[in-house]
């Protein structure tokens, strides 16, 4: 009883890893320009479990000069864009060979030069054939120049 519940618990903690997505660009670090527009590509590795996706939201946080940058999970920033993520195989080569969703935004202009911004992407799925909802945050650091 208690054995078959640990299993049903890591097949479920299995299922909720294999859903995740990843920022694939940018890379930590990456430079970005106030009012300039950038790239960013959500992949979402495929997997055997079904899901279905809601929505992501695609947010940047200017990090206090200095200082570091709260929790995503506690202050996401502007948003620049919330909506649908329909994954997909790219259709020619990429270098990150996954289904993927490339997304165009552009930095406020208001973001001050030499410091560092936090990008975050929130995403939120329904998973498997109960189903249960996915809900996580991805972030990376990137450089305002
Ligand atoms: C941001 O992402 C990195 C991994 O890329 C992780 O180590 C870090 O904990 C994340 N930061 C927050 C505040 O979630
Ligand atoms: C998304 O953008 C990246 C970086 O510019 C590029 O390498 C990739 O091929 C694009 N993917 C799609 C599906 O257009
Ligand atoms: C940014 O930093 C560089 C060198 O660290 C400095 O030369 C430049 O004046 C700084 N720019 C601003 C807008 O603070």
């Amino acid at each position: 009883m208690k054995l078959a519940s640990f299993f049903s618990l890591a097949s479920l903690a299995v299922c909720a890893f294999a859903q995740t997505i990843e920022i694939g660009y940018p890379n930590h670090n990456t430079h970005i320009k106030p009012g300039k527009q950038f790239i960013v590509q959500v992949n979402r590795p495929d997997t055997l479990t079904s899901s279905q996706e809601v929505a992501i939201v695609i947010s940047l946080l200017q990090c206090p000069k200095n200082g570091h940058c709260p929790k995503p999970s506690d202050d996401l920033g502007i948003a620049l864009y919330a909506g649908p993520y329909n994954p997909q195989f790219p259709t020619t080569h990429t270098p990150q060979d996954v289904p993927q969703q490339n997304f165009t935004v552009k930095v406020p202009s208001s973001f001050k030069t030499n410091e560092t911004a936090q990008l975050a992407v929130t995403h939120l799925s329904l998973v498997g054939a109960g189903p249960f909802p996915l809900f996580e945050i991805k972030n990376v650091t990137l450089k305002v120049q």
